[in-house]
């Protein structure tokens, strides 16, 4: 395996020198040789290149957390005890976790005022759904399939991040995930790679915008690269090994999304991959980001994960740990403290090419040229912008909207849903109903506690009817404070009897159950995924005294929940919902918004499914072939099919599917439609999906793969032709050594409001 890694290391290497190389031999400049590219910024950045001391290139490439009190640096010990000493030489190139205008420009003033050369520090914060304001969680708005509005709630991030100092956010991030035991699906976009890649570039170009220079504007950080969502068993930093099918074809698609869409920088990931750590891997930094896609921005690694190579068992010390990273192609160490104290004497010592640190630090310079942190270091430091953007109406309304939008409609029996607004007794039940934290979810740091609309709050709003609240049972118990462990092993079930008394009394019953915010986000991996503590028992027991029930789920990741689907008349996915999380619930439940969602990760019956994903294989046995046979792939207590499968969500309407067409354009061009037809009673919007299954292959291919979708909106009757193009982008796949072809053969399209589309025609691509 070692020797495999040098082999790997050096081709790679090589193939970085040899690009030296060559434009060395059409250069006198030894400082504009790696990129050909000759524009203003690259001559503005090989001037600066060529003023620095290997100490002080070495310093961009290092980037401290936060160690500022408002008053000046706090006190630490060891590595970190050296932070402010290292700011002040110079030898800092970004800081993340500084915000607020205050704090941002201290630190700014030292790097630009107090250093040589007064090189801005670019300020990092995970900015993943909202900064103060708090957007759905990453996973919810994936479920809205509205990329329009997924593009505006990363823009009014932007907008209040940057007013509040910040200029670039770790987000997107883009990792595929199969297993809803993994605590970080909260923060992607599901399961499947072609809805992942489209919300990659939302995104992407909702944070960064169309003008990076501008003040409202920042750099977005496409991570982590990459199999982090395949760790083994869905525990968090687990092992990953996949095969090159699922590499290229699963993981490496959204990534290039965020790549196509001019993402600035990447991030590496904490998991090995196939027995290399990411961070160490140049076959994945250096090979495909730099090399085959042309990454021209930078890469930042995980925190630590330079120094986390050691534990890993793959560098012998820190020194060995740095060399691997630099040489791999990792550009900016977080907080590993490691280039900071090995790179230079590395570099002297003839281990590490100077001219690698001079790639990164001209990656990194750019980034912060496109900035404009050059023109105006200060730019995001302005109190009165800070003040008026933060929690702005034009950003709450934002936040409302796309909050509405992911919510999905799971069961609707005998339309209990919306409810009616006059003269009804409704009992609301659940602690989380009355949380005004817990909606905000995972990855919100800079948010304060009980800023969310809670449900109860959300459905008082509405005078019309008589509410009543009962918690019932607590979810969790003790402090959930950021970032201990939360505990779940919640016994009490004390509040029962009157929420039992308050369900036997009302008209219908509103059940707010699920997860805290905290218990999902990361290192929050669940070994069962079902409602934690005695929720399920008081539902079991709420269901008893009264059946006309509403469960509306809160949860950071798809839950197990078979019994609720069986018995509860309806169920609304709510998942974190933000900021507005009790204004969205409300209007979704008295039909002010007619729910238009759709599940973006498959809904296992148990966990024992898991990982369970609509793309997946057919292998050699996938059907029973004789009624009681026992040998095909199956499992002989649970059937293979989900609860609630990709694609899912019902609406207050009703759609139908019919004339669906194909139309064979050129070769590798065919063009699919079919009509949509309101069949309901009330205006509503419908995910149109297409998926296409190539029938026989050189390598199997998945049973279906989204490959088109389009949201319509209509009135009842009212219908629409829907097109969708299939060209090669859609027809061809890549081979297990990364090649994208499209093979001749008969494919099958399916058409549907789910995965379990059954519209289907055939075509043939010759
Ligand atoms: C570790 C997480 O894995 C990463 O996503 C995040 O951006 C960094 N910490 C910084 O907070």
């Amino acid at each position: 395996m070692k020797n495999f890694l040098i082999i790997m290391i050096s081709s790679s290497l090589l193939t970085v020198l040899v690009s030296f190389g060559e434009a060395n031999a059409n250069s006198s400049d030894q400082n504009t040789v790696f990129t050909k590219e000759v524009d203003s910024i690259a001559l503005k950045v090989n001037a600066l290149l060529a003023k620095m001391t290997l100490e002080e290139k070495i310093g961009q490439m290092n980037q401290y957390n936060g160690f500022w009190d408002v008053t000046g640096p706090a006190p630490a010990h060891g590595d970190a005890a050296n932070k402010y000493e290292h700011l002040k030489k110079g030898w800092v190139g970004s800081m993340l976790n500084v915000r607020g205008v205050k704090e941002v420009r201290q630190v700014q003033k030292i790097a630009v005022e107090e250093t040589r050369l007064g090189i801005p520090l670019i300020i990092g914060f995970d900015v993943i759904h909202g900064y103060k304001t708090i957007s759905p969680i990453p996973l919810a708005e994936a479920a809205s399939w509205d990329l329009e509005a997924i593009k505006l709630s990363a823009r009014v991030a932007a907008e209040e991040a940057s007013a509040s100092g910040i200029n670039w956010t770790f987000a997107p991030m883009v990792d595929i995930s199969r297993d809803a035991r993994w605590g970080r699906v909260m923060e992607g976009a599901g399961e499947d790679p072609y809805l992942a890649s489209l919300i990659a570039k939302a995104r992407v170009e909702g944070f960064q915008g169309d003008d990076l220079s501008l003040a409202n504007t920042i750099a977005a950080c496409a991570k982590h690269f990459v199999g982090y969502g395949f760790a083994e068993a869905g525990r968090d930093y687990n092992t990953v090994d996949v095969g090159t099918s699922t590499l290229y074809n699963v993981l490496l698609p959204p990534f290039k999304a965020a790549q196509d869409a001019g993402v600035r920088t990447f991030m590496n990931a904490f998991n090995e991959l196939n027995g290399i750590p990411a961070t160490g891997s140049a076959f994945l930094q250096r090979d495909i980001l730099k090399g085959d896609w042309n990454f021209q921005g930078f890469m930042v690694t995980d925190w630590g994960s330079i120094n986390e190579m050691i534990t890993h068992r793959y560098a012998k010390d820190r020194r060995n740990a740095a060399e691997i990273a630099i040489n791999a192609g990792a550009d900016m160490d977080m907080e590993s403290y490691a280039y900071v104290n090995e790179l230079a004497s590395l570099v002297k010592d003839g281990k590490v090419d100077e001219r690698l640190i001079d790639d990164a630090v001209k990656r990194i310079l750019r980034v912060k040229f496109e900035l404009g942190l050059f023109d105006d270091p200060y730019k995001y430091c302005n109190e009165t912008v800070e003040k008026e953007v933060i929690g702005s109406k034009t950003i709450m309304d934002a936040v409302l909207d796309v909050a509405k939008k992911s919510i999905v409609l799971l069961k609707n029996e005998n339309n209990l849903l919306p409810l009616k607004k006059q003269g009804q007794k409704i009992a609301i039940i659940g602690a989380l109903a009355n949380d005004k934290t817990s909606p905000l979810g995972s990855w919100r740091i800079a948010a304060d506690d009980g800023t969310a609309v809670s449900v109860l709050e959300g459905m008082k709003a509405y005078k019309g009817n008589t509410i009543t609240y009962e918690k019932g049972a607590n979810v969790v118990t003790g402090e959930t404070v950021f970032p201990k462990e939360l505990t779940i092993n919640v016994t009490d079930k004390s509040g029962f009897a009157s929420a039992i008394a308050a369900a036997k009394k009302a008209d219908v019953v509103v059940m707010v159950l699920g997860e805290h915010g905290l218990h999902s986000g990361e290192g929050r991996s669940r070994s069962e995924i079902g409602l934690p503590g005695v929720q399920q028992e008081l539902l079991e027991a709420i269901y008893k005294a009264n059946k006309n029930i509403v469960l509306v789920l809160n949860n950071g990741r798809p839950l197990t929940i078979d019994w609720a689907h069986e018995h509860i008349p309806a169920i609304v996915e709510a998942w974190q919902l933000g900021t507005q999380s009790g204004h969205a619930i409300a209007q979704v439940l008295y039909g002010d918004y007619n729910p238009s969602g759709k599940l973006p990760m498959t809904f296992p019956r148990n966990v024992g499914q898991v990982p369970i994903y609509y793309n997946h294989k057919s292998t050699g046995r996938p059907t029973l072939q004789e009624p009681g046979s026992v040998f095909w792939s199956h499992y002989s207590d649970v059937s293979n099919t989900p609860l609630y499968p990709f694609g899912y969500g019902l609406s207050y309407t009703s759609f139908s599917y019919t004339d669906l067409k194909v139309n064979t354009i050129s070769n590798h061009t065919v063009e699919v439609s079919v009509k949509l037809t309101n069949t309901g009673k009330v205006k509503g919007k419908e995910v149109v999906q297409l998926y296409l299954r190539d029938e026989f292959a050189s390598v199997t291919r998945p049973v279906k793969e989204l490959k088109g979708f389009e949201m319509v909106e209509l009135n009842p009757k009212e219908s629409k032709i829907v097109t969708f193009k299939l060209s090669e982008a859609e027809l061809g796949f890549y081979d297990n050594d990364g090649k994208f072809n499209v093979e001749p053969g008969t494919f099958s399209v399916f058409v549907g409001g789910s995965s379990d589309a059954t519209l289907t025609a055939q075509f043939e691509i010759p």
